[in-house]
């Protein structure tokens, strides 16, 4: 019966995906295991943990790398299903084993079969029990009939140069609210050729959400082409931006297409486009208005083909307010913000990215497990992380190599919470605001007084930001923008 179950689901289920967990989950039910799962081939060679059950949820969304994984590169080579009994050989998944506490046995009965789809190798299918007899009663011949339905359901790989499995399509980790609205956004505005702004603080995965929004639109084929404006000298970056001709000025001797041209048909993204010279931004803002730009000393004009991502982890509003920044170029950037959370609003997600990049180093490092004290899961989850989603990348690496230091011998290694080396304070769980006994900072007196004189002001003026600020003698611009960043009022979109 589970054979006609994952036979079923091959034909009845609506998505690939489906299918294949139906096609698990008929699997795990001939035979006591504690984890299966198909692992599908990128592009460039490395296995995605398409579906999987019992594993943790760490586990979603892993990229192994064969090279790193004797038993999973044996497998891919393997005519059929082998089983591994030699203990010395890590497991692919130690240390992801749903509900075991403690460290896998590695004397468990783990197996492979090599997945093929007309003759095209697509991936591999594996069972691991912790019983080292747990396989023993399914025979090869049976793993075989799994294993060619679990190919024919397997989603067609993406075509060369597009799709979810281009390297540059990082994954976005993350299943707190914030993260599912910020993937939704990605979803509904990766299509449209508009331009888009992407802000948030430092290590917030701008990058990433700039590339997905490449990667899942029509231009994805097309090149991407990141300048990050903070690198470019002010004398230079309206050449590179925008290309020179011969002799526009000393030193330009041939004509040179910028990097508008060269991402013709593509996405150009403004990395740090808070740090652009003011003459660079008015020509910005041209090639935005009119579509158009000139190469520089070229009467000639060019039509833009790209579509513009500028990124900024900057107040770009506050530069306006210096002076720093055109206000019109910004108005005209701020039509379609996404703002990419601190990882301090999205504390349930820790884990799950902590648990991720142990996971990633630990392959990079040659395989060792590494599992994650759940004391260090808790101290990591109470951080601020000021440096967001990199800090907690580069503290689990940290963590990892001061363990092995002390550890050197092969083995699982576990981080426990002394193992991270945190700046800074821990997460406030409500800072004493306004308390008797202790004296306010000005800073925090100031931060109230301001935001007393907005909620007042929006309250007054029925949330309507014009009249907010001129009850408030400042810009209308300004009190858009205090006003969405108290929660006064709501973006509109
Ligand atoms: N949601 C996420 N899931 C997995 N990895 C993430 C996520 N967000 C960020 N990262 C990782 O964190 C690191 C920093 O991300 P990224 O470079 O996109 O940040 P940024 O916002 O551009 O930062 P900066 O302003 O400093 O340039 C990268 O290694 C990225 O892969
Ligand atoms: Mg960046």
């Amino acid at each position: 019966v589970p054979l006609l179950d994952a036979a079923l689901s091959l034909s009845e289920a609506p998505t690939a995906h489906d299918a294949l967990d139906g096609i698990l989950r008929a699997l795990a039910r001939t035979t006591p295991v504690d984890a299966v799962a198909v692992l599908l081939a990128a592009e460039d060679g490395a296995l995605d943990v398409a579906s999987q059950l019992g594993l943790t949820p760490a586990s979603r969304g892993l990229r192994l790398q064969p090279p790193e994984h004797p038993r999973l590169s044996r497998a891919l080579r393997a005519p059929g299903p082998i089983r591994f009994s030699d203990p010395r050989e890590p497991d692919p998944y130690d240390g992801l084993l749903a509900g075991r506490a403690g460290p896998v046995d590695p004397i468990h009965a783990c197996l492979a079969v090599p997945l093929y789809r007309r003759k095209k190798l697509v991936g591999v299918l594996t069972m691991d029990a912790l019983d080292p007899r747990g396989l023993d009663g399914i025979r090869d011949d049976d793993v075989r009939i799994f294993a060619a339905l679990a190919a024919a359901a397997a989603p067609a790989p993406a075509p060369a140069g597009g799709g979810r499995s281009r390297p540059d399509d990082r994954r976005m980790l993350g299943r707190s609210p914030a993260m599912a609205r910020l993937d939704r956004e990605i979803q509904l505005l990766a299509p449209l050729p508009t331009t888009v702004l992407v802000h948030g603080e430092t290590g917030t995965g701008k990058e990433l959400v700039a590339r997905a929004l490449h990667a899942r639109s029509p231009r994805a084929a097309g090149p991407l082409v990141i300048v990050n404006c903070a690198a470019l000298s002010a004398q230079l970056v309206e050449s590179e931006l925008f290309g020179h001709v011969k002799g526009a000025y000393t030193g330009a001797t041939a004509s040179r297409a910028g990097r508008f041209e060269a991402a013709r048909g593509g996405t150009l993204v403004l990395d740090e486009v808070g740090e652009l010279p003011l003459p660079a931004q008015a020509q910005l803002l041209r090639a935005l208005q009119e579509g158009e730009i000139q190469r520089v000393g070229d009467d000639r004009t060019h039509r833009v083909e790209v579509r513009v991502i500028a990124v900024t982890n900057r107040d770009l509003w506050r530069e306006v307010e210096e002076g720093r920044f055109r206000a019109d170029l910004l108005h005209r950037l701020w039509v379609i913000p996404v703002h990419t959370p601190p990882l301090r609003d999205r504390a349930e997600d820790i884990p799950l990215l902590a648990a991720h990049f142990a996971a990633v180093f630990a392959a990079q490092i040659g395989g060792r497990a590494v599992r994650l004290h759940g004391e260090a899961v808790e101290r990591l989850a109470g951080h601020a992380w000021p440096g967001n989603v990199r800090e907690l990348d580069n503290a689990v690496r940290r963590a990892i190599l001061r363990r092995m230091a002390d550890a050197p011998a092969g083995g699982r290694l576990e981080l426990r919470p002394d193992d991270f080396e945190l700046e800074g304070s821990p997460r406030a769980a409500s800072p004493p605001r306004r308390a008797t006994a202790s004296a306010e900072t000005l800073a925090d007196a100031l931060a109230r007084v301001r935001r007393e004189a907005f909620e007042q002001a929006f309250a007054g003026a029925g949330g309507n930001a014009a009249e907010a600020a001129r009850r408030l003698g400042v810009s209308r611009s300004f009190a858009y923008k205090e006003g969405l960043r108290l929660g006064l009022i709501e973006g509109k979109r």
